[in-house]
Formats: structure tokens, C-alpha cells, sequence
């Protein structure tokens, strides 16, 4: 790591224009944006975009999100844009929005791991959208974590495993949202879902009518199973320690179950919600927030994930959230988390 540029305690933007300059050179930059930090580079430039894989250790058949700062860096890179996405990026960008689209040739196979089409997002956190605008380049980035970890969502939970492997730092605070943004691609005209994220499907389907999941979002694929989303074959955010998920819309069942399970293991450490921890007296707790405020959930849940192996629990029981809103996205990542170990009662 050559260059640290602290914005956590400072408001001074013009520092971002040194790390445009890395970007435009061929870098890598740790950025923050409102999601989860992100591992960027020059996005139309092949080297560039080889080194966030290998940072990473991201298997080159997944494909990355190219990041804009204004729509007319859209048209040099995608074409054949249709009303319905035109509708979906007008209403959410800048913000936690990523929009498949057909890409131009101009976009290296690399990024889109082969595919014609590419992930777009215009980043709504303002250090993100001068970094890009001043380096006036699309910039590629996944979040930054090496492959399988929690995203990053502040610079020291990831600062070990990245600091070495990147250009600069900018530190910018925790990032506001905590989860990666919802990726949407539209097929014969309806948006689908491929990863939830802070813009519900109740968000999209009161902008254009209508709105589909894609079952690949809880479902464990089966050995060759096609998607539509590479990233959805790889394991993910997962600790070392064994997980499990529990949920019931039944409270009291919930914390019984817990409890059940607990009794089985010498060393059991339990993610709970706020509400909830009174309930688990004598075991070792983390407080995940309140289930009324599934904001404080989403945006503390990776760095309480990368908490737990400290711990060497021999189980990790995880409270699991109502799958309606935000907290489809908090599910989505917490059953992947435990490797799809799932109990609903
Ligand atoms: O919030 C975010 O989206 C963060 C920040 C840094 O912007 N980025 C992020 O990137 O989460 P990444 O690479 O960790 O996740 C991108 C997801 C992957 O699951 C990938 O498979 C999918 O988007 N994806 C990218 N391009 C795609 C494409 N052309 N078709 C289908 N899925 C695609
Ligand atoms: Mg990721």
C-alpha cells in the first residue's frame, strides 16, 4: 500500500484527485461507497481489472460491477437500453442500484467474465462519485473482501487482509447501507431480482408495475445448475466457525429453539437481536440490533460475521429476520453465511 487518504476526518475532496490519477494509471484503489467498500480500477482497462482478481482471489468466471458518476458515462459503455431500465435507473441512481445491461465492445471480457451483458451502478456515496468523475473512467469494483469473507463495510475490518495488495486507501467511515446493492436485470420487460439488496422489490415494482425474484436467491444450486448471476455459485460471507440460521415469525419458538440448540454445544455464541438478548442469559451474545430497525441490522450484520471466529465458538446461532423489505436481503446473505444450515419453524 502506497497512499492512505483519510476522509473518515476530513471533508478535503481534492485528495481524491491523487487517486483518480492511480486509478487512470492502472491502480487499485480501496474506496468506500454507501453499500460496502469496493476494490476498484480502471474498468476499460484489461491489466487493471486482472489485479482485483487476483487481490481477491475471485474466480475470473464472476463478473464485476462497472461504477458511473453520470449518465453520460452510460452510453460509451452499454447500448440497447430499454424504457423500463431507462425508468428503474432514472428513479434509483445514484444509489444502491446495480442494472444488468447489454454491454459495448468497448468493456473487456474480463470484467464481464465473457458475458454481452455488464453490471452497471452510478454510486450515490460522494467520495465514490469524485473518484470516478475525476478519473472519468468507468471503475470496476467488487466488494472489498477477499473472496468468500464478509464485504467490507469499514476500512479496519478489511485493512489486513487488503492493505498490502492495493495502491491506496481512502477511508471514509462506515459505509451507510452495509449490504451490497440490489442487482436487478429486466427480462422480457420485468425486472428481476438477482441479488436484494437496500431497493426492495416493493421499491421496483412501484416504479415500473412489476417485479420477479430470482429462486436462485435462497435456493442451493444443484451441481451444474445454470444461472443467471455468477456470483450467486460461490460461497460467501461465511465465517470459519459452523453457523446456523434460525427463524420463526413465533418469537417465543425462536428463542426456545435457540436455547434447544445451544444446550447441545460446550461453547455456543449467539448473534441475537436487540430484543432478544435478555432471553439467552448466561451464553455468550452479539447484539445485532433491533428487529424493528432492520437498517442498524443491515448495516452492522458483515462486521458482526467477521466477529465471530474470535470467539471459537463451536456453533454460531444466528437469529434469523422477517423476509419482507430490507430484511430480504439481510436473509439472503445470512443463509448464505451458514452454508444454507436453515432451520424455519
Ligand atoms: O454494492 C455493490 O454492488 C458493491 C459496491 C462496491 O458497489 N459491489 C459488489 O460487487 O457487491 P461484487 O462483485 O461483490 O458483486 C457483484 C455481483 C456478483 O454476484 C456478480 O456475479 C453479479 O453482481 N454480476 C456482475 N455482472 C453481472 C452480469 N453481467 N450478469 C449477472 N450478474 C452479474
Ligand atoms: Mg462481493
Amino acid at each position: 500500500m502506497k497512499k492512505f487518504i483519510d476522509l473518515k476526518n476530513s471533508l478535503d475532496y481534492t485528495k481524491l484527485k491523487e487517486a483518480a490519477e492511480i486509478i487512470r494509471l492502472g491502480g487499485l484503489v480501496l474506496f468506500p461507497t454507501e453499500t460496502v467498500y469496493g476494490l476498484g480500477a480502471n474498468g476499460l482497462d484489461e491489466n487493471a481489472v486482472k489485479n482485483i482478481f487476483k487481490a481477491k482471489g475471485r474466480s475470473s468466471d464472476n463478473p464485476l460491477i462497472l461504477h458511473i458518476s453520470d449518465f453520460n458515462m452510460l452510453n460509451d459503455i452499454v447500448e440497447n437500453i430499454s424504457d423500463v431500465e431507462y425508468k428503474l435507473m432514472k428513479e434509483f441512481w445514484p444509489g444502491p442500484f446495480t442494472i444488468i445491461l447489454n454491454r459495448k465492445p468497448v468493456v473487456p471480457n474480463i470484467v464481464t467474465a465473457n458475458l454481452d451483458t455488464v453490471g452497471i451502478r452510478m454510486p450515490s456515496n460522494e467520495i465514490a462519485n469524485k473518484l470516478i468523475s475525476y478519473s472519468g473512467l468507468p471503475i470496476a469494483a467488487p466488494s472489498a473482501n477477499i473472496s468468500g469473507k464478509p464485504s467490507g463495510t469499514n476500512i479496519s475490518d478489511i485493512f489486513d487482509e487488503l492493505s498490502d495488495k492495493v495502491d491506496c486507501i481512502i477511508d471514509g467511515g462506515n459505509t451507510l447501507v452495509g449490504l451490497e446493492s440490489t442487482v436487478v436485470r429486466v427480462i422480457d420487460g420485468i425486472p428481476t431480482i438477482l441479488r436484494p439488496g437496500k431497493i426492495t422489490p416493493e421499491d421496483i415494482k412501484r416504479v415500473v408495475g412489476n417485479v420477479k425474484i430470482d429462486k436462485h436467491i435462497f435456493s442451493k444450486l444443484e451441481d451444474g445448475e445454470k444461472v443467471l448471476s455468477p456470483g450467486m455459485k460461490y460461497k460467501h460471507y461465511a465465517p470459519d466457525s459452523k453457523c446456523v440460521l434460525v427463524y420463526s415469525d413465533n418469537n417465543d419458538l425462536l428463542v426456545k429453539k435457540i436455547n434447544e440448540i445451544s444446550m447441545s454445544y460446550k461453547t455456543p455464541l449467539i448473534l441475537s437481536t436487540s430484543e432478544n438478548v435478555k432471553n439467552y442469559e448466561n451464553k455468550l451474545v452479539i447484539d445485532i440490533g433491533s428487529k424493528y430497525n432492520l437498517d442498524e441490522i443491515a448495516k452492522n450484520i458483515f462486521t458482526d460475521l467477521r466477529k465471530v471466529d474470535k470467539f471459537n465458538p463451536d456453533i454460531v446461532i444466528i437469529e434469523g429476520v422477517k423476509q419482507e423489505g430490507l430484511g430480504l436481503a439481510i436473509m439472503n446473505r445470512l443463509v448464505r453465511a451458514c452454508s444454507h444450515n436453515y432451520i424455519e419453524i
